[in-house]
This record gives structure tokens, sequence and C-alpha cells, in this order.
């Protein structure tokens, strides 16, 4: 394992509303207080050797350890303390980012890059957040995890506690989850409880289970949201930390905006970068409470979330506050679009090589409201957040095409050989 040229940095366990400090920290997802969330507050005063910090990371890179290559691990001094033996990892976060040509020229945009979070060990960004509540949950001796979730959640939850030695549980909507997420949740061996409700249920449900007995790994617990700042890191280090002008991503529950939203903060905080990229969360329209909050300034009002991107099929954001307080510390924005721009611009990505689930293609489709309105402007420097892979939710893309949708891509059919052959020349004109 590499050493660092930086030692740990102290964090505070502190309710993120009211400011309280738990007398414990193993296990506690809401402040004792007032019921907020909870954050690892990093200490204001905290600095690193920038340089010598950014070779260490290089020098990671090409570890074979998995801990040094995790885009997670790698940055182990910037995460809340764990022995490195408590590690429970897949190589998760070490992923790409890509050119986005196809996507450029459809939101009229000049310098767009796709990180492609689908590219992790189970498919999505959850991989970020799973593998540090997994590991600290273990670490402090708990035997079960749970969550509510979408799919996606759940299946992250189900591979870490498999790796782990730990049990797992899910509550899901019945029928509210694409096929390709139900079989990998059960794949990794999680029990998979449906339940009559919507996501926003479930997640009422484990919130009101006992802590110290079940472990929750949704993005209510703060080290989810550790995990998943790293996003933020892999970004800047895989452009030589130079900041983007705008990061533009999908909203559900808010964990991961909240998420990004601190990593690029901490980031500058300790030296490594001079500023932050605004922020854009994209919600669908079906689905977007938080647009409304932004816009009015009023206080969330949950609604009853409908949308065929079902992994942001969410109406009442846990993390809605976090992810509001990051947008307007960035000068960014909160938009809408609907199921069909998502759609359209899922297909532009596939198109390209590339292919992302329905609901990472909120991020283009976004981008390319905020450039027509202004918003963006066509030359700025962009990195769109793509959540999760492609296979994910192959019935969504399958109907998409069969569908003689705007981008749709159909299968022909050919009698004989003869049509075959007049098929395969057509693609030489
Ligand atoms: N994109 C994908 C592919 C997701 O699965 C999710 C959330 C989001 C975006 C939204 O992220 O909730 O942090 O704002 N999926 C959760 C799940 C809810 O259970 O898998 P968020």
């Amino acid at each position: 394992m590499i050493a660092a040229a930086a030692s740990p940095l102290q964090f505070e366990l502190r309710c993120t509303q009211c400011g309280a400090v738990p007398a414990a920290s193993a296990g506690i997802i809401a402040c004792a207080v007032c019921g907020g969330l909870l954050a690892y507050e990093l200490d204001a005063s905290a600095r690193i050797d920038a340089d010598g910090y950014r070779a260490t990371l290089r020098a990671r890179r090409s570890s074979i350890e998995h801990v040094d290559r995790s885009g997670v691990w790698r940055f182990r001094e910037l995460l809340p303390p764990l022995q490195p033996g408590k590690i429970v990892t897949l190589r998760e976060g070490d992923v790409p980012l890509y050119e986005a040509r196809g996507g450029g020229d459809y939101a009229r945009a000049s310098h767009v890059r796709y990180l492609h979070l689908g590219m992790n060990p189970t498919g999505s960004f959850k991989d970020f957040g799973m593998t540090v509540a997994i590991s600290h949950a273990r670490a402090g001796g708990a035997s079960v995890a749970v969550c509510a979730s979408t799919g996606n959640t759940s299946s992250a939850m189900a591979a870490y506690a498999a790796r782990a030695g730990m049990r797992a549980a899910v509550l899901l909507p019945d029928g509210g989850i694409s096929e390709a997420k139900l079989a990998q949740t059960l794949d990794y061996g999680a029990q998979a409880i449906a339940i009559a409700g919507d996501f926003d249920a479930a997640l009422e449900m484990v919130r009101s289970l006992d802590p110290i007995r079940f472990a929750l790994v949704n993005s209510v617990n703060p080290l989810r949201i550790e995990g998943q700042k790293t996003t933020a890191f892999v970004m800047l280090e895989a452009s030589d930390f130079k900041v983007p002008d705008w990061v533009i991503l999908p909203g559900g529950n808010l964990g991961n905006s909240s998420a990004l939203g601190k990593g690029f903060r901490e980031a500058k905080a300790l030296g490594l970068t001079a500023k932050v990229p605004r922020l854009a969360v994209v919600q669908a329209e079906g689905a977007s409470p938080l647009v409304r909050a932004f816009e009015t300034g009023e206080d969330l009002r949950p609604v009853k979330a409908q949308t065929t991107a079902t992994a942001i099929k969410i109406g009442a954001p846990a993390s809605w506050r976090k992810s509001l307080s990051e947008v307007r510390a960035s000068n960014g924005t909160v938009i809408a679009v609907s199921d069909e721009e998502i759609g359209d611009a899922r297909a532009v990505i596939g198109a390209e090589g590339i292919g992302c689930e329905p609901a990472s293609a909120a991020s283009l489709a976004g981008l390319r409201k905020l450039i027509a309105q202004g918003t963006v402007r066509a030359g700025d420097d962009v990195v769109l957040v793509l959540t999760g892979h492609m296979l994910k939710d192959t019935a969504y893309a399958a109907g998409y095409h069969a569908g003689g949708a705007r981008f749709s891509n159909p299968i022909v059919r050919a009698a004989n050989a003869s049509e075959v052959r007049a098929r395969l020349d057509a693609l030489l004109q």
C-alpha cells in the first residue's frame, strides 16, 4: 500500500440543521435533538500539500493494490478514518471521463464530457458510497444492512454486504424497479422485500428501524455521502485539477448532488483547487419537488412522483436541504426535463457508443435546456455525470427503439439471403 504525503484529516460528525454533535457516532443516522441529517464536517483549518498529494495519487493509480486503485480509497486521507484492514472494496470509483461529441452537438455545446459512474463494479454511482458505508458498518460490528431502493442502491448494498460477509435486505416498490436491478440484487444474495408503496414509503419504513440493529445504508447515512464526495475528486484528477464551469447531474433522493457539492467545496478548502464548479441538478418533471423549492425559496413540498426514469421516481427527497444548499453555494441551478426529453437524450448517449440508463440522461437533457435558455454558454466547460450503466434498464432501451421515437433504431427483418445482402449493401452507400 502506498503511503500518503498527507496525514488523515479531522472530521466532526454534526447535525446539518441545528449543529448538534451526537454523543456516539456508530450507526447514528439522524440528529437526536432535531431529527436533521448528519454530516462529517471537515476541520475548517485543514490544508494539505497539494503537489505532494497529487504525486501520491499518481503513484496509487499505478499500484496493484485495490485500496490504492479504488477511486474512493485512493483518497482515504480525505475520508473519516478507518483502519486499512477494514476496507471492503471491489476496486470501485476508477471511472472514465469521456469526450461527449454526440451529446455536445445535441445540446449545441462545444466542450462537454461524461463522467461515467455506470462503469463501476455494480454499474452505478452507488458503489462510491456503499464501499464506505459497508466498511464502517462491518467495522462497527453490524451484521445486517438495510435500504429502500429504486434498484441501484440495493444492487450495490447486496454486493458489498456479500463481500463483507453481512446479510442484506431491501425494501422495493413492487413492480417499480427494472428487471436488471432486481436480478442483480437477488443474485448478490440480498433479501428483497417488495412493498405496496413507492420509494418514499419504503424509505420512511427503513428510517424508522433501530439503526443499531440494522445498518441503514441509504444516502441519509453520512458515510455514504463521504464515499460519494470522492466522485468530485476523481473528476478533478482526470482533468489534472482543472475545475469545469458546470457539473450537471440527475437528482432523486438528492444524496449525490449533496455529496458532489461537499467534495468540490472540500477540494477548494484544502487547497487542491482554486474554485468550485457550478452545480445543476436535473429532475424528471413528474418528480421535481426541488425545482419548486429552488424557485420559491420555500420548504420542499413532497409530490406523488411519476416518471418512466424509475431510478429517480422520488417525491419526498430526504437530502433536499443539503442539495439545495450545495446548489446555492456553487451559484448553480435546478431544472426539470420531460420523460420524452430524457428518452431522446439517452438514445443520443447510446448512439455515441457510451450509453447509460434513463435517469442518467437527465443530465444531457438538462444541459440542452440550460444552453437553450442561456444559463450555460455554448463554450463552457461542462461535465455531465452519468449515474448508471446502459444495461441497468434494457427493457426501456428496447421499448424506445421499437417504439418509433425520434432517435429510434428499429430492428429490420430479412426473409432471405438477398434481403440480408440488400440491407448490408445499403450500409456501404
Ligand atoms: N441516477 C440513478 C441511476 C439512480 O439510481 C439514482 C438514485 C439517481 C440518479 C439519483 O441520485 O438519489 O442521490 O439524487 N437511485 C436510488 C436507488 C434512489 O435506490 O438506487 P440521488
